[in-house]
């Protein structure tokens, strides 16, 4: 089967690297791709938002399926623009991709269908907003209704703070369009936990838990990121709590998307807080994450192709997905100054000596490849992911990588996965 990858960061070079250890794949291609992604796949340079050049591509090669990794193109459409073509992609329709699309939508259906999350309330207007943010007082959270790539929330721990946050989105209207409507939410308190499932309508596959590390420094300082690091399993977070979240969450919001004329067909991922009356919803994304991907995917033993298929022809219901028992930790390098401006262009160095160790898997996020040299070309740089019998070993290995490898300005957090085992 010829299969082509949407998307250009660390978790599309997940998804190939996992696809191509498919005996059913024969080719894999990827648009646009990175300097990784070129090892194992053949590059396309489509853009993701470039609908029509996608699908004139997948008929001129003869693709057998798309797959599609972030969430821009989702929330626009492109699996009905391919499916309306007849050809075959895993992802959801634009009505159920909304799920992500607008924070608004996602807090409506949850009060709706009683899935537990943060109290909130939306608003078009940058002065109410801001009277309702005096009323309620700090700690609140702040969050740009649309897309802001993981930038468009404030967890502000004073009433300045929030009302510099507001100022930034309805007034300077620092994300666009995305700003045009807030939401502000009650601030939960707990540790987090993603859980992404494989869905098919009601259907509802869980892959393992991992956690994320969204501020940028360590111990959770500094503003927030896409994520600068991951890992799988979450032990300090007992069974029963993501059975619950699978009972009273994941199950029912399935069911919820299917009741509103939406099913969800594709990867559907609960960020969510656990609390002390349980698990709560954060946010809703309606692809793999990234960097969850990276440390989910090595810790999966089924053929990722087959359930993507069985998932697109709707037979999810027929698959058993098995995990590994190993853990994995992912430690993110990014570019010095991001989540703000950076500079692009640097040579990373170090990257060969670590092919040899099938349990290191370097992922590239922001990397190009320019002759026999490996830029930086974006935020965050590379995912460097190590696969270990427990966390302890897979934190030790991880880092022992990421010291080897080297760029000017590289920032990486040294605490990932340092909560888990703690806890132990
Ligand atoms: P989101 O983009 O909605 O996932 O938010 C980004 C991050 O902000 C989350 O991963 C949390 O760390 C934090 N956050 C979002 N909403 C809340 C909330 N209601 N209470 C506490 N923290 C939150
Ligand atoms: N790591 C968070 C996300 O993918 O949204």
């Amino acid at each position: 089967m010829k299969v082509l990858v949407i998307g250009q960061g660390g978790r599309e070079h997940a998804i190939v690297w996992k696809l191509s250890q498919s005996p059913k794949v024969d080719k894999i291609y990827c648009a646009p791709g990175n300097g990784g992604i070129a090892e194992l796949a053949q590059l396309v340079p489509i853009s993701a938002m470039d609908f029509s050049g996608l699908a004139q591509f997948v008929k001129d090669e003869g693709i057998d399926l798309t797959v599609v990794g972030p969430e821009d193109p989702l929330t626009d459409g492109i699996v009905d623009f391919f499916e309306e073509r007849q050809l075959q992609i895993f992802g959801p329709a634009k009505s159920a991709a909304i799920i992500e699309g607008s924070k608004a939508f996602t807090k409506e259906l949850m009060k709706k269908y009683n899935i537990p999350t943060a109290e909130y309330a939306s608003f078009d207007h940058y002065e109410e907003a801001l009277a309702y943010v005096r009323e309620k007082g700090a700690p609140i959270v702040v969050k740009a209704d649309g897309l802001a790539a993981g930038k468009g929330v404030t967890v502000a721990s004073t009433l300045e703070e929030a009302e510099k946050a507001l100022q930034y989105i309805m007034v300077d209207q620092g994300f666009g369009e995305a700003g045009a409507r807030v939401v502000i939410e009650e601030c939960l308190a707990g540790q987090e936990m993603s859980i992404l499932a494989f869905v098919d309508g009601e259907t509802v596959k869980p892959m393992v838990p991992s956690q994320d590390h969204k501020p940028v420094f360590d111990g959770d300082k500094g503003p927030n990121t896409g994520g600068m690091g991951t890992y799988s399993p979450v032990p300090q977070i007992d069974d029963a709590i993501v059975e619950k979240a699978i009972a009273e969450i994941l199950n029912p919001v399935a069911r919820a998307m299917v009741q509103e004329g939406r099913p969800f067909r594709g990867i559907l991922y609960a960020g969510l807080m656990v609390t002390d009356q349980g698990p709560k919803v954060i946010e809703f994304n309606a692809r793999f994450g990234d960097p969850e991907t990276q440390v989910v995917l090595p810790r999966l033993e089924t053929d990722l192709l087959d359930i993507f298929l069985a998932t697109v022809q709707g037979e999810l219901e027929n698959v058993e997905i098995k995990w590994k028992p190993e853990a994995a930790l992912c430690v993110i390098m990014a570019s010095g100054g991001y989540p703000g401006s950076y500079e692009k262009g640097k040579e990373i160095r170090g990257l060969k000596q670590l092919e040899s160790d099938e349990n290191i898997m370097v992922f590239h996020a922001g990397t190009k490849q320019e002759g026999d040299k490996v830029l930086t070309s974006g935020g965050r740089v590379l995912g460097v992911t190590a696969l270990a019998p427990d966390l302890e070993e897979a934190q030790r290995k991880a880092y022992e990588a990421v010291e080897k490898i080297k760029f000017d300005g590289a920032h990486y957090r040294t605490d990932i996965g340092s909560r888990a085992i703690q806890s132990r």
